[in-house]
């Protein structure tokens, strides 16, 4: 059974195969997951990764069910997760799980039947938005994601995606990064690459970056801090970079910069719905 639970399942074969497959992905439709049933299993708010899993099963001719708001199920009335991923295990082949808690994808894991896809486990990994993080940058930069000044902005104390995607790339060679964020924010002190910089002023790298990966402040995990960044601070960046953000967007990036040529953030969403529809027909079909 192939569970995806962190970067670290993922060996650097899967994913380059998986990302070459999604480049020939586009908008197709099959019906290589026709009789196979995947469970959404949302214990907190998502609008991407939930639609993305729902589209790329449906768009394989597989079916869902939706658990997307857990007030609506049993585990309102005192069921465990271990108890509630059996169940669903009894009528899917697969389970997307999002929750609260570091470590609850583990121990979803262990009592499972069926593979289970961590969508987020509190502020811990968000597996398959490294993977269509990797592939916006892979896609963009010529196939290439070595030798980049990666800036992360934001919440990166609470940010998963950010912990996720440094693991991945920091696997490559000579990847730098900067960490700009308030002093409170900071990126985990014991998992910060060698190879990296940290600042609270966006000006004193932004001209020096090739990829810039803006996050929203994590209000959901106590953080109350403000940022937003400038269409003028913006422009000081290489005309060949590129733009990310996971959204959901608050105000860290200004609308008027959305049809830049470097803003790819919306673009993320349809990488996703293509590296989804791989990971889903790799792992059930
Ligand atoms: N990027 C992401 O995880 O978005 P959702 O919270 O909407 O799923």
């Amino acid at each position: 059974m192939q569970h995806l639970l962190s970067v670290d399942d993922m060996k650097e074969s899967f994913i380059f195969d998986l990302w070459s497959k999604a480049s020939d992905q586009k908008d197709g439709f099959s019906d290589v997951l026709k009789n196979k049933i995947l469970t959404n299993l949302f214990y907190e708010p998502s609008t991407r990764t939930s639609s993305s899993f729902y589209s790329a099963m449906v768009r394989q001719g597989g079916s869902v069910i939706p658990i997307n708001n857990v007030k609506f199920s049993s585990a309102i009335k005192g069921e465990s997760l271990e108890d509630t991923i059996i169940t669903m295990g009894t009528m899917s082949d697969c389970i997307v799980l999002r929750h609260p808690e570091i470590g609850s994808v583990d121990k979803a894991a262990k009592v499972s039947s069926v593979p289970i896809i961590n969508a987020g486990d509190g502020e811990g990994e968000h597996p398959t938005q490294t993977l269509l993080d990797g592939f916006t940058i892979y896609y963009n930069h010529k196939k290439n994601i070595d030798n980049l000044r990666i800036t992360m902005v934001g919440d990166l104390k609470n940010g998963r995606t950010v912990k996720s995607l440094v693991k991945l790339l920091s696997r490559y060679s000579g990847n730098y990064f900067n960490f700009v964020s308030p002093k409170d924010l900071r990126f985990p002190q014991d998992s910060i690459p060698k190879k990296s910089f940290e600042t609270d002023k966006i000006e004193n790298v932004i001209a020096d970056t090739d990829v810039l990966y803006v996050t929203r402040v994590q209000t959901e995990r106590g953080s109350d801090h403000e940022y937003s960044l400038s269409t003028e601070q913006l422009n000081l960046l290489p005309k060949n970079s590129i733009v990310m953000h996971p959204l959901p967007r608050v105000n860290e990036i200004p609308r008027d910069f959305d049809n830049d040529p470097r803003a790819k953030y919306f673009d993320q969403m349809i990488y996703g719905l293509w590296c989804r529809m791989v990971l889903l027909e790799g792992i059930m079909s």
